[in-house]
C-alpha cells in the first residue's frame, strides 16, 4: 500500500514547490484597491457577486486558485474559465492537475491527516470528473496550466505574496487554521525569509487571519477560506480578502499592515440560485453533493471568531484591543 504522503489527493508533487525566496522581487502588480479571490469553485452566482462588487471600486482582481471545481457542465467550464482569465490569476491545484494528464497525485489537494479518506475519495474523483470536462477545452487547458503559482502585489507600499496554499508549495497547508493554532517555531523562520508583509491564500477551505512577530517584520496571513462558499455557521456568502489604502465599511474583521489595509469582505451571492444550480450538477448521491453539500446549504461548523485572530480586529475597535473571543 502507498505511504500516506504518495496517495491521490494527500501528496504534495515536487513540481508544486517553491522557495519563499522567491517573493524577494519587485512586485508584479501596484493596485490601491486589490481583491484576492481564492476557492470561487466553479460558483457563477459568486463571480457576477465579485464582479459588481468590484467595478464598483475599481479594484484589480486576483484569481488565486481554484476558481474551478463544481463546474463539471461544458458550459459552466467554458464560461468561469473566459471570465476569470480576462483578470490576473493563479493555478491552484485543481487549474494543475486539470491542465495535466493524471499523474497519480489525484485532485492535488496534500490533504493532511485531519481530513478523512472518504472526503479525500470525494475530492479525487470530482477532479476525475472535471478533468473529462476540461479535456473538450484544449486551449483553456493550456492558458491554465500556464498560469504562474505565485505573484507579489504592492498597496500602499505594503508588500504581499499571493499564493495558493502557502509560502513553499501550491497545496501547502501551512497557512491553514487548523496548522496556525500552535504553529512550529519553523514557520515564523519561513515567514522571516519571504520579504513580504503579508501573505494572501486559499486553498484550505477555511478562513483566518493572523499576524506573527517575526523578527524582521510583522507579518499578516490572509486566508480568505472560500469565495464561492460559505464559511461560517449558518451564514450564506463566500468571503475575499480586500487589501486597499482606505477601509471597506462592509469588512467582517480585519488589520492594518502599514498604509494597506487588509480585511475579510463577504461576497453576498445568490445563494438559493446556487444551491439549485450545484443539484442539477451533482444530485444526491454524487461525490460532491456526499462531500460539499451541507456546507453550501448551511456553513461550516466554524465560526468567525475563530477566523479573526490575534491582531485581527472588528470594526470600529482599532487600537482597543478587543479580545474577538468575545465577539461574533
Ligand atoms: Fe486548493
Amino acid at each position: 500500500m502507498a505511504r500516506f504522503a504518495e496517495r491521490p489527493g494527500r501528496s504534495c508533487p515536487r513540481h508544486y514547490r517553491y522557495s519563499p525566496e522567491v517573493f524577494a522581487r519587485a512586485p508584479d502588480l501596484k493596485a490601491e484597491s486589490l481583491y484576492v479571490v481564492g476557492g470561487l469553485y466553479g460558483n457563477p452566482h459568486a463571480l457576477e457577486a465579485l464582479l459588481s462588487r468590484s467595478s464598483e471600486e475599481n479594484a484589480t482582481l486576483v484569481f488565486n486558485g481554484d476558481f474551478n471545481w463544481f463546474n463539471v457542465d461544458a458550459g459552466g467550464f467554458s464560461a468561469m474559465n473566459e471570465k476569470v482569465l480576462k483578470h490576473l490569476a493563479l493555478r491552484g491545484n485543481v487549474e494543475t492537475e486539470i491542465a495535466g494528464e493524471d499523474s497519480g497525485a489525484g485532485c492535488g489537494c496534500g490533504y493532511p491527516e485531519w481530513v478523512g479518506d472518504a472526503e479525500v475519495e470525494c475530492s479525487n474523483e470530482i477532479l476525475r470528473r472535471l478533468r473529462e470536462t476540461a479535456c473538450g477545452f484544449p486551449l483553456l487547458r493550456a492558458r491554465l496550466g500556464a498560469l504562474p503559482m505565485h505573484l507579489v502585489a504592492e498597496v500602499g507600499g505594503t508588500r504581499i505574496g499571493i499564493v495558493h496554499g502557502d509560502a513553499e508549495s501550491l497545496s501547502g497547508w501551512q497557512f491553514s487554521q487548523e496548522f496556525l493554532r500552535d504553529p512550529p517555531a519553523r514557520l515564523l523562520r519561513l515567514l522571516d525569509s519571504a520579504a513580504v508583509d503579508v501573505f494572501a491564500s486559499s486553498h484550505t477551505c477555511l478562513p483566518v487571519m493572523q499576524a506573527f512577530e517575526t523578527g524582521r517584520a510583522r507579518v499578516l496571513l490572509a486566508n480568505n477560506g472560500a469565495a464561492g462558499m460559505p464559511n461560517f455557521a449558518g451564514e450564506k456568502f463566500g468571503l475575499v480578502t480586500r487589501i486597499a489604502t482606505c477601509p471597506s465599511p462592509d469588512a467582517l474583521y480585519g488589520d492594518r499592515i502599514g498604509a494597506a489595509w487588509v480585511e475579510a469582505v463577504p461576497l453576498r451571492y445568490d445563494h438559493y440560485a446556487w444551491v439549485e444550480h450545484f443539484d442539477r450538477a451533482w444530485p444526491a448521491g454524487s461525490p460532491a453533493s456526499l462531500s460539499y453539500r451541507n456546507r453550501i446549504v448551511c456553513g461550516p461548523a466554524y465560526r468567525l471568531r475563530q477566523a479573526a485572530r490575534s491582531s485581527a480586529r472588528l470594526p470600529g475597535t482599532e487600537g482597543r484591543g478587543q479580545d474577538l473571543s468575545e465577539a461574533a
